[in-house]
């Protein structure tokens, strides 16, 4: 079946530019009506301006779509209900949610301040919360909703000079372990999209890498991970818990798996020499399995002392 979302409302925030943009407007090419959410700052969160998440609602317009601009803060609870209420006083309904704002304060953590800290969890982690904590009742009610947040290889594997930026980024993974647990018996799915794309955010990173700028504009293009977004966030996709890299040339899957480990009596205590004589096989991959939740876990771990 084509991926469509026809009659379905999305939200996409920090949609004004870069790969939110990329997702808003393939969202609307394949039939959804888009909130588009964008403060307008700059990379590291300053200012505000109304006009990018405008220009992307008109390009929606001009295509034949539909979608209307928001302003609002992501790191503000209050600023995401009303992007929800916008939604629904506009078209009755919120289907999908994308929680892609986001913001750079790099330092290396010695360097890194408490308010560096702060704000960038605030925009990044907090937002899904905020989000997901007003479109809950909706999805719920109706049976139905699709979440697809941004987090990044710097929290899912590690990035000098990220502390901030990985620890909320790898945060997401645990709010969609536990959301997507909730939402189960709701038909609502909780994906992780990890892009990589040449956006403002980017740009710089690339450039001083050496990398070919002009090129990269074409093989990194955000469009490359618009269409794992758009799939996510479709009735197609029935699976939730996932985490799917993207970027130019190539899709993945990030897992956080459990080793099958070394199981003992539990009746006996053991000490540190015996831990590291079996830290090789507690730590062997061979195995490994992916529980789909704490429940599983504890059934391995009851199953395995027999
Ligand atoms: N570009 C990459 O390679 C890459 C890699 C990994 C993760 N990401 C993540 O993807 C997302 C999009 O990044 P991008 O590269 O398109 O960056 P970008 O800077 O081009 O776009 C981010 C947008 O978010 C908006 N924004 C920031 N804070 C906001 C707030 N508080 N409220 C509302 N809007 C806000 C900005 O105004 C901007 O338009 C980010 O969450 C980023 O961390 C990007």
């Amino acid at each position: 079946m084509a991926v469509r979302l026809d009659g379905q409302v999305a939200l996409v925030t920090g949609a004004g530019r870069g790969l939110g943009r990329a997702y808003a407007i393939d969202l609307a090419k394949h039939g959804a009506k888009v909130v588009v959410n964008d403060f307008g700052g700059s990379v590291s969160g300053e200012g505000a301006d109304d006009s990018p998440a405008q220009q992307v609602v008109n390009e929606i317009k001009a295509m034949g779509g539909d979608a209307i601009a928001n302003g609002g803060d992501v790191g503000s609870y209050d600023d995401c209900y009303n992007m929800v209420k916008q939604a629904m006083d506009t078209w009755g309904r919120l289907d999908v949610i994308v929680a892609n704002a986001g913001i750079l304060r790099d330092l290396a953590l010695h360097n890194m301040s408490e308010n560096d800290w702060d704000l960038v969890v605030r925009v990044h982690l907090k937002q899904c919360y905020n989000l997901l904590r007003h479109a809950w009742p909706v999805f719920r009610q109706q049976a139905y909703g699709r979440v697809v947040m941004a987090t990044s290889s710097s929290g899912l594997v590690g990035n000098f000079g990220q502390a901030n930026y990985g620890a909320a980024k790898a945060g997401m993974l645990g709010l969609m372990n536990v959301a997507k647990i909730e939402g189960e018996k709701y038909n609502i799915m909780v994906n992780l999209i990890s892009p990589g794309a040449m956006t403002r955010m980017t740009e710089n990173l690339m450039a001083g890498r050496g990398e070919d700028v002009e090129e990269r504009k074409q093989t990194s293009a955000p469009e490359h991970v618009a269409p794992a977004v758009t799939y996510m966030a479709s009735p197609n996709c029935t699976v939730s818990g996932i985490c799917i890299d993207a970027n130019g040339g190539r899709y993945g899957r990030s897992q956080m798996v459990r080793t099958v480990g070394v199981s003992y009596d539990p009746h006996e205590f053991k000490d540190a020499d015996w831990f590291e004589s079996q830290f090789d096989k507690i730590c062997d991959m061979t195995g490994a399995t992916e529980p789909w939740s704490m429940r599983e876990t504890r059934q391995q771990h009851y199953a395995a002392k027999g």
